[in-house]
């Protein structure tokens, strides 16, 4: 059952993905129940489900689409109303005889997160819950504005749903690539060994966006890139860089290594933000040479608004393996190029013996490509051809795409199809989800106690405020190009 049927995400994403399952017949038994609050007939949510897969795929053969909508069917719901609740119920019940579903039922909130817990405590209530195969919640974010609001969400769906019932999407987590740096990390022997403060001088995980707020403002002016990104996605990728080696690679155990990891975050006092996480807004510019306008001047944005559209930050692990070492993160909106990327740096040799006026050694670098491109590539020096003892920087390149027949799933893709085999590798646990919160509840204290004076302090179209510049610079680094 997908609740908010008719919304942006089920069109761009979810159908496509569910239509990709489809193809590689990894959907036997299924059927799939739009829930919407407009009024459409069947004919129509069907049209629907074959417009968005032909848009999102190019390709896809008619014949095969309409065949793949005929599973698909379509409630007009009001989430308030117990007896549309009972309507639902019925159907779910029928569709289950008809395609053999064993009582197996999947609810997917694609909706404003004010309707999670009344829509959870609903279903229990109504019965829909009342399954007898298994029973699953895949949520959307954002997971709560604070902690405290967080909390309360969860209790309301835990009245319907257990802890491993519930599946918290960071799609994030779904990317090829976030997924790799475990494989990186713990499948070669020379990297793990030099994973730790004694070889590595700091790590860089940037994530930057072309595009403004688009028509998101509403939402955007109550999160801003804090919550955005930072609460989730960023905190994620840090996660994932810093936890040990799990005992084996089951939910229970990498989560419990992330845990340990956001419990060593090192906690920031309000009175000494400003020397770890600065903030921006963007001011109008140029991108892909065209004029945009300042965030001030979106739509459903307040002129005068303290709203960040970027972050930078310093997150220090205070544990054995990182004490010392700083993960900078930055992430923003408007910025100069789409690119997602993890930069490792490695400390400086002890001493450098071809360290000429006119020649420096360039520190080794571990670049993971998460987007748009995908892959990894490692900076070392080497010898120049030629007569003379001198050292280059060479790159060796591996790219993820580009191999023939390979074609990296869609992150809803991968993350719909562990959800219905009940593999919640990929989703935020709730501890996970609580220690995020408590450590960026901190941040937004400070900045909505001292609004910035400053905004806009970044021209679209460039890499955000010169102070994320001096946030490493402070440290005697610098961030690597991003593009
Ligand atoms: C979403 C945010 O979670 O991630 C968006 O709400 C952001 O504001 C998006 O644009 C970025 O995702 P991706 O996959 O394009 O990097």
């Amino acid at each position: 059952m997908i609740f908010g049927a008719t919304g942006d995400l089920a069109n761009r994403k979810l159908f496509p993905s569910l239509y990709r399952l489809y193809k590689k017949g990894k959907l036997a038994n299924f059927a799939v129940v739009g829930v919407g609050r407009r009024t459409l007939t069947q004919e129509q949510f069907k049209q629907n489900v074959v417009n968005s897969v032909s848009e999102a795929i190019a390709g896809s053969k008619n014949d095969d689409l309409e065949t793949f909508a005929s599973y698909f069917c379509y409630h007009s719901h009001d989430v308030t109303d117990s007896s549309s609740y009972a309507e639902l119920k019925n159907i779910a019940d029928e569709l289950d005889v008809k395609y053999s579903l064993n009582g197996n039922r999947v609810f997917y909130l694609a909706m404003a997160p004010e309707f999670f817990g009344p829509i959870a405590i609903h279903l229990n209530q109504d019965g829909l819950t009342d399954v007898k195969g298994y029973k699953r919640l895949i949520i959307e974010k954002p997971f709560g504005h604070d902690l405290e609001s967080a909390k309360e969400l969860n209790e309301q769906i835990r009245t319907a749903f257990s802890e491993d019932e519930v599946y918290r999407i960071d799609h994030y987590l779904g990317k090829a690539m976030v997924q790799n740096i475990e494989t990186i990390r713990f499948s070669n022997a020379i990297f793990e060994n030099l994973w730790n403060n004694r070889y590595i001088s700091n790590i860089q995980v940037t994530s930057s966006e072309v595009l403004g707020v688009e028509e998101r403002g509403r939402y955007y002016e109550t999160s801003g890139a804090l919550r955005d990104m930072v609460q989730n996605h960023m905190l994620q990728m840090v996660a994932l860089l810093a936890m040990e080696p799990p005992i084996k690679l089951t939910p229970d155990e990498i989560r419990s290594e992330k845990v340990k990891v956001f419990r060593a975050m090192r906690p920031i006092e309000v009175e000494e933000m400003d020397k770890y996480f600065v903030r921006g807004q963007y001011g109008k510019g140029l991108v892909e040479d065209l004029e945009v306008p300042s965030y001030r001047e979106e739509q459903m944005v307040d002129p005068n608004s303290n709203t960040e559209t970027f972050v930078a930050g310093k997150v220090m692990i205070d544990n054995f393996r990182w004490a010392g070492v700083p993960f900078y993160i930055r992430t923003g909106k408007r910025l100069e190029s789409k690119s997602t990327k993890i930069v490792v740096q490695f400390k400086d040799i002890p001493m450098n013996l071809y360290n000429r006026p006119d020649q420096e050694i360039t520190p080794n670098l571990l670049v993971i490509h998460i987007q748009p491109e995908e892959g990894i590539t490692l900076h070392l020096n080497a010898k120049k051809a030629g007569q003379n003892m001198e050292a280059t920087p060479i790159k060796l390149s591996y790219a993820n795409t580009g191999i023939a027949g390979i074609n990296t799933p869609e992150a809803y893709e991968k993350l719909i199809d562990d959800s219905l085999h009940g593999d919640a590798t990929n989703f935020t646990h709730w501890d996970e989800v609580a220690l995020s919160w408590s450590y960026v509840d901190k941040i937004s204290q400070a900045w909505e106690q001292t609004p910035s004076t400053q905004f806009p302090n970044y021209a679209s179209g460039t890499m955000g405020p010169k102070e994320a510049d001096e946030l490493l610079e402070k440290d005697g680094f610098f961030w690597w190009p991003v593009n």
